[in-house]
């Protein structure tokens, strides 16, 4: 089986409960966009787990595949790869020879980009995305399989600095002690990742040919595509379905099904369009109930309602099988849940809306909230399952369900590994 999980929002869904819900000791798990920017959290009763690079379910995956779409920070690649290999001892760790590598003066860039662009400024993650994705499309980049040659190494950041000189004429990298210093720190990380380096397309086709269990798992969310999502407020890489098919070179067409995560409200990092926003005390609250603080960077996440405009947009752009609901729980102290279904008569296509060309006055309708439930209630109702959910839970599930058109299968209610129910 081979499963495609993506998240439909703005990131920050919970993508990563629902891979390690879905993730078995036979799955090899993969990613394929991205780097170090994304980020998620999983609780389980060894503690919390944060990863950026490694997908969700590798605590107990039999192995991971980090793909060519991505761009990786070697050295943060070591630190999670020695957090997750105390873990899962036998976990078999694949990472791509075509994957480019962020390096600190990519990271630089980013910061300096910021600074420029002032007012206009997107709000990154500072991790180096944006300049890394850029050095791949001029074709400039350190490959991950190029740092077990030091000379390619030192002569791909001489051009980078020399094309990229109005950019970091200030910055420590002119000094050529510097660069090579970073030269050499980058050659290093190749004598802990130079075993796991292959081409990763053989070894994930080989894979789908004897049917092994896969799960892909999308970075960020699709709102933040670069092609599709609130441009310029977006990530550097493609994060749709397709994504999956050019980061990975498994074909689309080998996926089984296509599950859209959706948390229970929105919530956005960084700048950008998010039509359906809570301000004031309403939001302080939210934040607090869901813990809304980025994994990658700390930040406050702004918040607000569900979007059923843009969540039948994404469903649609993803062709997503089924969706999985998260963070139910936290609405559960909200007395009226409201959610947006449309932004107005004026409003012909909400991407638009959301780009500045048509006006969204957002529409809601008003849910009864079903109070806060305890620890000892949501194991309970983890161990009966759907139809022991508060009556007002599943009738929110169910608007979601009918008002995307597409089913519901996995609900999620609380921050624990288990505390995830399969509807149907
Ligand atoms: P970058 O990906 O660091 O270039 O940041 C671009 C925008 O995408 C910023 O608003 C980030 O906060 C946002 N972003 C990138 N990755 C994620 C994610 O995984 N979750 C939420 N926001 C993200």
């Amino acid at each position: 089986m081979i499963k495609l999980i993506l998240g439909l929002q703005f990131g920050d869904e919970g993508k990563g409960k629902i891979t390690d819900f879905v993730s078995n000791e036979k799955s090899i798990l993969v990613r394929y966009n991205g780097g170090t920017n994304a980020g998620h959290t999983v609780v389980t009763d060894k503690g919390k787990f944060k990863f950026h690079l490694l997908p969700a379910g590798s605590l107990r995956a039999k192995s991971v595949v980090l793909g060519n779409g991505m761009v990786i920070d070697p050295a943060a690649f070591i630190d999670e790869l020695k957090e997750i290999q105390k873990e899962n001892l036998s976990l078999d760790v694949r990472i791509s020879s075509a994957a480019c590598v962020v390096t600190d003066m990519h990271k630089y860039i980013d910061r300096e980009q910021e600074k420029i662009r002032g007012d206009m400024k997107i709000g990154t993650t500072s991790h180096g995305i944006g300049p890394t994705y850029e050095e791949k499309y001029s074709r400039n980049s350190i490959r991950i399989g190029d740092l077990s040659d030091l000379g390619i190494i030192q002569r791909k950041l001489k051009l980078i600095r020399e094309i990229r000189y109005s950019e970091i004429k200030n910055s420590p990298y002119m000094n050529d002690d510097e660069l090579m210093k970073m030269a050499a720190n980058l050659h290093r990380t190749w004598e802990t990742i130079g075993k796991y380096v292959c081409r990763t397309e053989s070894f994930l086709m080989d894979a789908v040919k004897k049917h092994e269990d896969m799960i892909f798992e999308g970075g960020h969310g699709s709102l933040l595509d670069i092609d599709f999502g609130t441009y310029p407020y977006v990530t550097s890489s493609n994060t749709i379905s397709g994504a999956m098919h050019t980061g990975s070179g498994v074909s689309l067409r080998k996926v089984d099904s296509i599950i859209g995560v959706v948390k229970a409200y929105t919530s956005r990092v960084g700048e950008g369009p998010f039509p359906t926003e809570l301000h004031g005390t309403e939001a302080e609250e939210l934040r607090a109930a869901g813990g809304e603080y980025g994994t990658t960077t700390g930040r406050p996440r702004r918040v607000g309602w569900l979007d059923i405009p843009l969540l039948r947009y994404t469903a649609e752009l993803n062709d997503i099988d089924q969706l999985a609901i998260t963070k139910l729980d936290v609405l559960g102290s909200t007395k009226k849940i409201k959610i947006c279904t449309s932004y107005g008569k004026n409003v012909i296509n909400p991407i638009n809306a959301l780009l500045g060309k048509e006006k969204p006055e957002p529409q809601y309708i008003e849910l009864d909230g079903w109070g806060n439930l305890s620890d000892e209630e949501i194991q309970q109702m983890i161990k009966r399952g759907y139809s022991s959910l508060p009556e007002k839970m599943r009738n929110y599930v169910e608007t979601v369900e009918k008002l995307v058109n597409i089913p519901v299968s996995i609900i999620s209610i609380g921050q624990i590994r288990g505390s995830t129910i399969q509807k149907n």
